[in-house]
């Protein structure tokens, strides 16, 4: 098979592909827990000014920061699922997503009753699909359990599906202003810089050590909510409370998290750190060693297994064949046309012939399937290189169920739950990954 360019294509996806071999799924995970999960802080860092810090930082985040969708809300349903969109993808693409997200579910209660499909539908091309699931699964809970309020306890909010540490810190300081920390790869960065850190952020000190910072540095909850009420609120839609307003508290937790934050974003850059307009310069420990791009100290790149894989676009009568992946697992619920990996070695009319035996338990001419051009998609633990194939049936060899009826058939063949016939080019109210989105446009085009 002669090999022709490749395209890339870049996620976060965990992978999990349903043949061999099977590879360890890492699932998107919070960062690591906060000190009190493992065992008290080793004690205050003696050169840390609190209050020089907290004063610096927000009021340079006061005096602008970006003009952020979620920045004008303290609704804990609104800030909950940008934080989760915001867990594994960057600001830029998540605005549209979030955007509509809420247009089309704007309350945890129209989420809670949305089928999956629109759920993962609202997620196609943002990767990590364990997300939407778990954001549906918990507000579900949220409806069943609190009665539709968000709740704001931290440990009944840590007890939600897909809600670590990070997410929880996150929406209880801003929705509901009380002193809990935060800690992502930004805010690891301005930290380790501040205090010139040299523990890795990976390790188990560092865990401890980096959390206990973050919570030594996050203000305690207001007394009296000054505005936005984000304390005592229902999540029943976005309530418009931006922040950077006169009558701001001096001390507010939320806007001291999103201040690390968007730090870490716009000045304290992975390189080339912008010292010169750093509200913290004075403060920063890392600048006085003249190398605060050294910190925090780097993970050894590891290389990332390559598999190959196969997948064949069947067609029938303008249609294409679509199946849908288990609820769990990479891509879990949503459609593709059958796929399979292939094992090293294996020649491709092998894989070719054995897909269509294992995963569509069906006979096809898989000798007359055409190569189409391989593509790349690059996910955090493994790259996978795609061979797509474009084969077209008659009616009479289709696979079932008859591409001339468009329901879904629950037809649970080849480890699928499902397959139906779709017609490439058509909008789709089905979740689809970014590789299938890009596939069936360049079939349709
Ligand atoms: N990354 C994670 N949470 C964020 C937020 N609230 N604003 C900007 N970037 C973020």
């Amino acid at each position: 098979m002669p090999r022709r360019r490749t395209t890339t294509a870049t996620d976060a996806e965990p992978s999990d592909l349903p043949t061999r071999p099977k590879l360890s799924s890492t699932q998107p995970s919070d960062p690591p827990a906060p000190a009190a999960d493992l065992g008290p802080p080793s004690g205050p860092d003696p050169g840390l000014d609190i209050g020089r810090i907290r004063a610096a930082l927000l009021a340079w985040f006061r005096r602008g920061h970006r003009d952020l969708p979620w920045r004008r809300t303290r609704d804990p349903y609104a800030i909950w699922i940008s934080e989760i969109m915001l867990q594994q993808t960057r600001v830029d693409t998540v605005k549209a997503y979030f955007h509509r997200f809420m247009a089309e579910l704007p309350t945890v209660e129209a989420l809670a009753a949305a089928p999956e499909d629109q759920v993962l539908t609202l997620w196609s091309g943002l990767g990590y699909y364990s997300r939407a699931r778990n954001l549906h699964a918990a507000a579900g809970e949220i409806v069943t359990r609190y009665g539709g309020r968000f709740p704001r306890e931290p440990e009944a909010v840590r007890g939600l599906p897909g809600i670590g540490p990070y997410t929880a810190g996150a929406i209880l300081s801003i929705a509901f202003a009380q002193q809990a920390p935060i800690l992502d790869g930004n805010v690891i960065r301005v930290l380790a810089r501040l205090r010139a850190l040299t523990e890795r952020p990976d390790s188990a000190a560092g865990k401890r050590l980096y959390w206990s910072l973050a919570e030594a540095l996050v203000p305690p909850a207001r007394s009296a909510p000054s505005r936005g009420d984000g304390g005592d609120r229902e999540s029943g839609g976005p309530a418009e409370a931006p922040s950077g307003q006169p009558n701001d508290p001096p001390n507010d937790p939320g806007d001291f998290n999103q201040a690390l934050m968007e730090l870490g974003a716009t000045v304290c850059l992975p390189q080339r750190p912008v010292c010169l307009v750093c509200p913290l310069a004075e403060l920063c420990q890392a600048r006085l060693t003249g190398d605060p791009e050294a910190y925090p100290p780097k993970k050894e790149a590891k290389a990332v297994p390559v598999i190959e894989v196969v997948t064949l676009v069947v067609r029938a009568q303008g249609r294409v064949l679509l199946c849908r992946r288990p609820s769990l697992g990479l891509w879990g619920g949503l459609w593709e046309p059958p796929t399979l990996e292939r094992p090293p070695e294996e020649p491709l009319d092998e894989t070719l012939r054995r897909l269509v035996s294992e995963r569509l338990a069906a006979e096809l001419p898989t000798g007359q399937a055409v190569p189409l051009a391989p593509f790349v998609h690059v996910l955090s633990h493994r790259e996978l290189r795609f061979q797509p194939f474009l084969l077209e049936v008659g009616p009479a060899a289709a696979p079932s169920p008859s591409p001339e009826r468009d329901e879904a058939l629950e037809r649970r063949v080849g480890g699928y739950q499902a397959r139906r016939w779709i017609t490439a080019g058509e909008p789709l109210a089905l979740g689809l990954a970014a590789w299938v989105t890009a596939l069936l446009r360049r079939i349709s085009a």
